[in-house]
């Protein structure tokens, strides 16, 4: 069975504040997209990977990747104007073999090998997708401009991370598809009736966002 790695770096990242798209954002002296790059490169469960590059960073992808030795990556494509979009372009570099293909943020650097095994696990077992969810410490309204309409039953919710594991036929098709709405690659694969498993996720894997988040990481990393 190959595993595929789509490592989703597109971003602008604007929210950082800094003059250069956030998969470039310093972290611990050298480009956030190289931790969850080498973390891909050193799992066991890895065979390849594909980088979805901001537009006119492919050059310096291709040096991270070279610089850190990451033999498994085969390609770095161009991304597109949203998530979605970058990831249907990276699987076009997915051969028809892969067996199963894993999609991770760059913007999640902290990327632990258990979480991959955990994702990888159930796919044996007949489900379509796995995604690494956590539990809501906060309780969870929807609003109608900004009034409470409805308040969530915040033990059925959880918040959903990246990286995201599925049958690998079954996230190209999800990928036809509408993609303007979708936040995740899994809602595309549950919106064609696909089974999606959550199992747990981590803390760790925090989604760098602005300063405060690369910070938090910055010092998860020095522990
Ligand atoms: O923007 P946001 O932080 O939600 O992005 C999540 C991940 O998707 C980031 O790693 C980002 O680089 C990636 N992305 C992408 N192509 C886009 C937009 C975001 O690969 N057009």
């Amino acid at each position: 069975m190959s595993v595929w790695a789509v490592l989703a770096a597109a971003g602008r990242g604007e929210r950082l504040g800094s003059d250069r798209p956030k998969a470039f954002a310093r972290l611990g002296g050298r480009p956030l997209l190289a931790e969850s790059l080498e973390r891909l490169e050193d799992s066991d469960w890895i065979d390849a990977i594909v980088i979805a590059a901001p537009p006119e960073w492919e050059e310096p992808s291709i040096l991270v990747a070279e610089e850190l030795g990451a033999g498994k990556v085969n390609a770095c494509i161009t991304g597109g104007d949203s998530r979605s979009e970058s990831v249907r372009l990276a699987l076009t570099e997915v051969p028809e073999e892969a067996a199963v293909v894993l999609v991770h943020d760059a913007a999640r650097p902290l990327l632990p090998e258990e979480v991959i095994e955990r994702v990888l696990a159930p796919l044996g077992e007949g489900w379509d997708g796995v995604v690494p969810a956590l539990p809501l410490a906060d309780t969870v309204k929807r609003l109608e401009d900004d009034r409470v309409v409805e308040t969530l039953p915040r033990g059925q919710l959880v918040a959903v991370q990246t990286p995201q594991a599925f049958v690998a036929a079954v996230l190209r098709e999800a990928l036809t598809g509408d993609l303007s709405q979708a936040t995740d690659c899994s809602s595309l694969v549950e919106a064609r009736g696909g089974r999606v498993k959550a199992v747990d996720g981590d803390p760790r894997l925090l989604k760098v966002t602005d300063a405060e988040d690369l910070a938090q990481v910055e010092s998860w990393l020095a522990e």
